[in-house]
């Protein structure tokens, strides 16, 4: 295991039945609270892809999205929940485990054939980042890849990414 792999690793906090009976939730603000951890796994971030724009997935990902896309050099584009970004958007809808959810980013985010990369702090079953790589796409922009702190691969997100690089700094 890489250094970086366990430096995250040793920091990622499980709390049982968050948030509810059953779910054992993956608490990422012990790595985010510890200074060595935090700039190790931004500077990873940034430095994957030569990209115009990172997208962050609210509301996780925007913690790690901004400070990667100041690090190299590129722009921030929030993808948010249905009805929080005020201009013109384009919205994709995704599964949840009950019932489904929207998210948005805004028309005009990137310029035609812009590179992006996509960030979030997990990839579970994958619905999220794949209604994200929908979004930016038909934005106008091409994926370059998504990266994720950690991917719960037990739930096979990374098969319905259709072939998208996927970048996970750890694996559990
Ligand atoms: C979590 C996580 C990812 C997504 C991953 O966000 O931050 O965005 O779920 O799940 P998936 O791969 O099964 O789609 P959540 O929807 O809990 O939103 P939050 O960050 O605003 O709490």
């Amino acid at each position: 295991m890489s250094d970086l792999s366990r430096l995250i690793l040793d920091r990622i906090r499980d709390v049982p039945d968050y948030p509810q009976p059953g779910v054992l939730f993956k608490d990422i603000t012990p790595l985010l609270a510890d200074p060595e951890a935090l700039s190790a796994v931004i500077d990873e971030l940034a430095g994957l892809h030569q990209v115009d724009k990172i997208v962050g997935i609210e509301a996780r990902g925007f913690i790690l999205a901004a400070p990667a896309a100041y690090r190299a050099g590129a722009g921030f584009v929030p993808v948010r929940k249905k009805g929080k970004l005020p201009a013109e958007t384009l919205e994709a809808s995704y599964d949840l485990e009950y019932g489904s959810a929207i998210i948005e980013v805004h028309r005009d985010a990137f310029a035609p054939g812009e590179r992006v990369l996509i960030v979030d702090d997990v990839l579970a079953t994958g619905g999220t980042a794949r209604a994200a790589v929908e979004l930016v796409r038909r934005a106008g922009a091409d994926v370059v890849a998504i990266a994720v702190l950690m991917e719960l691969a037990f739930l096979n997100g990374r098969e319905r990414l259709d072939g998208v690089e996927v970048h996970s700094l750890v694996i559990v």
